[in-house]
């Protein structure tokens, strides 16, 4: 079960990266939307214990928080309300607290670590605070549905981003790709048959709480015009889901393309993402469309599975800073 496969020992616990296939921005305004989670990147937490120590009361300033990427360590009781990490523990604790109010865990550590590129649309911040909740949740003695997860990780996601979808949290907690609408129960489900992406990062980082920003008042501006683009994205929406379900992943080529098209015309892609879309087709993908906020990031092409390493080659050449090949389960 994939569910399963980003569970350590107890007290341990990883979650993929994640890229939504189709549906971005649209997703914001009621449509659905496709994301699939990116077993190749990995948020990493590990619970350690420490020796009780003759420390101040209470006990946030038991507990210690180590982002190794960010080179931070600090104790929970000196984060603040608006720290996604220390946020991830305290509603992780309520939890705890809620079910057991009388006890009381040993002093710990909760050491993070993180191959995810952070700020680049693959979900790092929804990663490794699903990291953060299982492993503590394990530890705890929680048994947390991937509701829980998702719904905690959710509320880390707005300290980050604002007013996001939720797709980020969702598709990382369940670990599997999700049909997505907002408001609504996540449909996690399972491809008929496997596919390979090639995803390519411009190295651009523009922050997506902006993008959403100004879509919002590009479409205040232009309601009616907006809201048919959306429409004619979550028709595209649909329209993959079905064939993912069929197997019939070959013909998703085409709306990848008409996704990238209504993108654009939103204002959401920039010249460095379209250059990455028309190379990745180019060296024989079958579609290719910009994934996530937008505006730098990443694009994602659908390939076979022969021509991965010529497209990723092909998009590194022409100024991705990387490329990552990844199969779709
Ligand atoms: O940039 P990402 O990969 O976190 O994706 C943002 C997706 C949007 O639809 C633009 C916003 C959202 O909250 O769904």
């Amino acid at each position: 079960m994939a569910a399963l496969s980003n569970e350590l020992t107890p007290g341990q616990a990883g979650a993929s990266g994640k890229v939504i296939l189709f549906g971005e921005h649209a997703v914001v305004y009621g449509q659905p939307a496709l994301a699939v989670p990116v077993a190749e990147v990995k948020a990493t937490a590990v619970i350690t214990t420490l020796e009780p120590a003759p420390a101040p009361a209470g006990l946030e300033t038991a507990i210690w928080i180590e982002a190794r990427d960010l080179r931070r360590r600090y104790r929970l009781s000196e984060a603040s309300l608006n720290d996604p990490l220390a946020a991830a523990v305290r509603l992780t604790l309520a939890k705890y607290q809620s079910a057991a109010p009388a006890a009381s865990p040993a002093p710990f550590a909760l050491v993070l670590s993180s191959t995810i590129p952070i700020g680049s649309g693959l979900g790092s911040g929804a990663a490794v605070c699903t990291a953060a909740v299982r492993a503590l949740g394990a530890f705890l003695g929680l048994a947390l549905s991937n509701a829980e997860v998702s719904a905690i990780v959710y509320e880390t996601e707005k300290l980050l981003h604002g007013t996001p979808s939720g797709i980020d949290n969702t598709v990382i907690a369940y670990d599997q790709p999700v049909y997505f609408v907002r408001g609504q129960a996540p449909v996690p489900f399972r491809t008929a048959a496997p596919f390979t992406l090639v995803i390519g990062d411009t190295g651009l980082s523009k922050p997506t709480r902006l993008v959403v920003g100004e879509v919002r008042l590009a479409y205040e501006g232009e309601p009616a015009r907006y809201g048919a683009i959306f429409e004619a994205i979550g028709q595209i929406v649909r329209q993959a889901y079905a064939l993912i379900e069929s197997g019939e992943t070959d013909r998703l080529g085409p709306l990848m393309k008409q996704n990238h098209a209504l993108l654009q015309e939103i204002g959401v892609s920039c010249p460095e993402l379209d250059t990455l879309v028309a190379r990745a087709l180019e060296a024989g993908a079958l579609g290719a469309k910009l994934s996530g906020g937008g505006r730098g990031g990443n694009m994602i092409a659908l390939v076979p599975p022969e021509a991965a390493a010529g497209v990723a080659a092909a998009l590194e050449a022409h100024g991705a800073r990387r490329a990552l090949v990844t199969e779709v389960k």
